[in-house]
């Protein structure tokens, strides 16, 4: 009974060991993980057995060991409940081939379908041959895994089972016991917060088939939801479209123009203690949007010709001039502005003198960052301005990495250039301790 109870305050780790010869260090690490006061269960595959017997997993920690997934009725361990009991999965070592398991979804041996179970945090420790690790499609598994929140460990450089100097040997059970705390501790520290998360563009439509936009991917906004919910975070994510799926455990809004975010984000302001402002919404509208699609030469209400003399007026042209090309057309647009969700939820907050939700808005700048960021903090009545220069192809907008500043009335600082789940961690981190 009192080892029950001890057992339900506990964490557990569940480590699974793949067919690697560092399978040996996960004895080094498992012990480790002990040391921290976690309960350790241990999932081996069948190549694993080949390498270091579940005998001595057994009598290190103490449990039962998983190797198959027809288990006998005397060693009751289903893929289920193991998914289910875990705080934490570690897979240490992981192997080319599970880790393109893994990124793939494939689930045909205990650890992969308890991987595929769980909604546990995922740490990996890859280990493997240089050149498989090299290999695009090993690359390309990893940065899925990571930027589906998995936390990579390593692989380090340095001597290798075939007897070669390279990159793939495994990080030292130190680091990945170090790495698998450092998520533990993650996993509660919003527990019971309330977070809303604007993300992606808005579009605004001049007719059914034309809109005013921003090239936005919504990453950001996407990777800050799965961290916040990953740290026991209750997560509204209102977004406007974007071709990712709303991370698991978030409520999922989506949401097509700025008004429609506007609304949407208002009705769940108040009862959040952190407002993260993400989207790259679209500050100006069609004055007036067109109920049939726009033809060219057409005179219609919201698209007011230019009345450039030198031009011929595609008002007055005929489709078959501006067809064949002998029309220069020259259109000019009538737009109206939008509302600025941050700054008038901002007032809002302000006006009932709360000091929740703490609001964070974003910057995308082409010039000067850190003034404009400033002006943008004073102006919007935010706590903190997350700032990123757009003008750089290679960051921001539809990129995958990303360079941010953060600006508060305390001062500013910069991160590296980071991965956009790097980043939403970084973030996270860095608004942590205002919350709790
Ligand atoms: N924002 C908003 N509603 C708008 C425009 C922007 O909520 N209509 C938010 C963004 O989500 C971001 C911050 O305000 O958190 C700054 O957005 P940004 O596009 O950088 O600036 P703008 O306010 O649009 O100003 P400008 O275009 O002049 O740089």
């Amino acid at each position: 009974m009192k080892q029950q109870q001890q057992q339900q305050q506990q964490q557990t780790v569940l480590l699974g060991v793949t067919g690697s010869i560092a399978a040996y260090k996960a004895c080094e690490l498992l012990r480790l993980l002990q040391k921290a006061g976690l309960r350790v269960k241990v999932a081996l595959t069948e190549h694993a057995q080949e390498l270091v017997g579940a005998a001595t997993f057994r009598a290190l920690s103490g449990e039962p060991v998983a190797t198959s997934l027809f288990d006998s009725p005397g060693n009751p361990i289903n893929h289920i409940s193991l998914a289910e009991e875990a705080s934490v999965l570690v897979i240490a070592p992981c192997t080319a081939n599970v880790l393109n398991k893994l990124a793939s979804g494939v689930a045909d041996d205990l650890l992969t379908t308890t991987a595929l179970a769980t909604t546990a945090p995922l740490v990996l420790a890859p280990a493997m041959n240089a050149r498989m690790l090299r290999h695009p499609r090993t690359q390309a598994s990893l940065e899925l895994l990571e930027a589906a929140g998995a936390t990579l460990v390593g692989p380090g450089e340095g001597y290798l089972a075939c007897g070669e100097e390279d990159s793939g040997r495994m990080s030292s059970p130190e680091d990945v016991c170090a790495a698998t705390l450092e998520v533990l501790a993650r996993t509660q520290s919003l527990a019971g917060k309330r977070v809303l998360i604007t993300a992606g563009p808005t579009r605004e439509y001049l007719d059914p088939v034309r809109f005013i936009s921003s090239p936005s991917s919504g990453k950001t906004g996407f990777a800050l939801a799965r961290e916040a919910a990953a740290r026991g975070a209750s997560v509204v994510l209102v977004s406007g479209p974007t071709d990712l799926t709303s991370p698991p455990g978030v409520e999922y809004v989506p949401v097509v123009t700025a008004r429609q975010m506007l609304e949407a984000a208002s009705e769940h302001f108040d009862t959040c203690d952190l407002a993260i402002f993400s989207a790259a919404v679209a500050d100006f509208r069609p004055a007036e949007q067109a109920s049939q699609k726009l033809k060219k030469g057409a005179s219609l209400p919201s698209v007011v010709p230019d009345n450039d003399p030198a031009t011929v007026s595609p008002a007055g042209a005929s489709l078959a001039s501006v067809a064949s090309g002998t029309a220069s057309a020259s259109y000019s647009l009538t737009l109206t502005a939008n509302p600025d969700i941050l700054a008038t939820l901002a007032a809002r907050r302000a006006a009932t003198g709360a000091k929740r939700p703490y609001l964070v808005g974003f910057a995308a700048e082409t010039e000067d960052l850190l003034s404009n960021a400033r002006e943008k903090l004073k102006a919007k009545g935010a706590d903190l301005i997350v700032a990123n220069d757009v003008s750089d192809p290679a960051l921001g907008f539809a990129s995958s990495h990303n360079q941010l500043s953060f600006v508060s009335k305390e001062g500013s600082s910069q991160t590296a250039v980071l991965s956009k789940e790097h980043l939403a961690r970084h973030i996270l981190d860095t608004l942590t301790p205002e919350l709790c």
